[in-house]
């Protein structure tokens, strides 16, 4: 059963291998492999501290990253934010989720929203945003599964497709499973 665990070094070397694989389509490339792999532990430090409101800028909100892991595989990341800004609350949202190209359109993404909601929850959350692009289908499709209800597609400056923007009850899905 796949799950959630927060950032650990447990799962260094999967992780690191994962962020290869995400950085050979082009995306978390502001991961630095060299210095992540030489100093595990401040990486880790530095991941925890994003969700002190102390320890981060003042336009940044306190953040949740997670990892999902099958068997002891690193699968992908989710990001979850614990209150919204002006850009979160137009563009980005309370979670964001990435699957790694090779572990894609297993589950996966569904599954890693689905625990990042009860994580949501836990919170206290209400209700969470989550978007995606238009023409982001496998995302769509994720947030749809979990009960996404698209509120608005929005344009955002500087990008070329709109943003679809759903919000999920999380009171609702409470009522619903018991
Ligand atoms: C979007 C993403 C998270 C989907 O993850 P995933 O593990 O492939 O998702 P699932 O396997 O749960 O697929 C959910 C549905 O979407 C479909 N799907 C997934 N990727 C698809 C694609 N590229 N094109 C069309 N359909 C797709 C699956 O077939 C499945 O359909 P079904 O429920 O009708 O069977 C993953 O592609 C990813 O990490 N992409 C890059 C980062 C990203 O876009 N993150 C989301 C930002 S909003």
């Amino acid at each position: 059963m796949p799950f959630l665990t927060e950032p650990c070094a447990e799962y260094k070397e999967q992780f690191i291998e994962g962020i290869r694989e995400f950085q050979r389509e082009g995306k978390q490339l502001h991961y630095d492999i060299q210095r992540i792999s030489t100093d595990f532990e401040a990486f880790l430090r530095a991941t925890r501290e994003q969700q002190e409101h102390v320890r981060i800028g003042p336009n940044r909100v306190p953040t949740t990253e997670m990892w999902l892991i099958d068997g002891d595989e690193y699968i992908g990341y989710l990001a979850l934010r614990h209150e919204l800004n002006d850009f979160l609350l137009k563009v980005a949202g309370h979670i964001g989720y990435m699957i790694r190209p090779s572990k894609r359109r297993l589950g996966y993404g569904t599954e890693i929203l689905r625990l990042g909601l009860e994580q949501a929850k836990k919170l206290g959350l209400p209700r969470a945003l989550v978007t995606c692009d238009e023409n982001n289908i496998g995302s769509k499709k994720v947030i749809e599964h979990n009960g996404g209800k698209l509120e608005n597609a929005v344009e955002v400056e500087g990008a070329t497709v709109r943003k679809l923007r759903y919000w999920i009850d999380l009171m609702e899905q409470e009522n619903q499973t018991t």
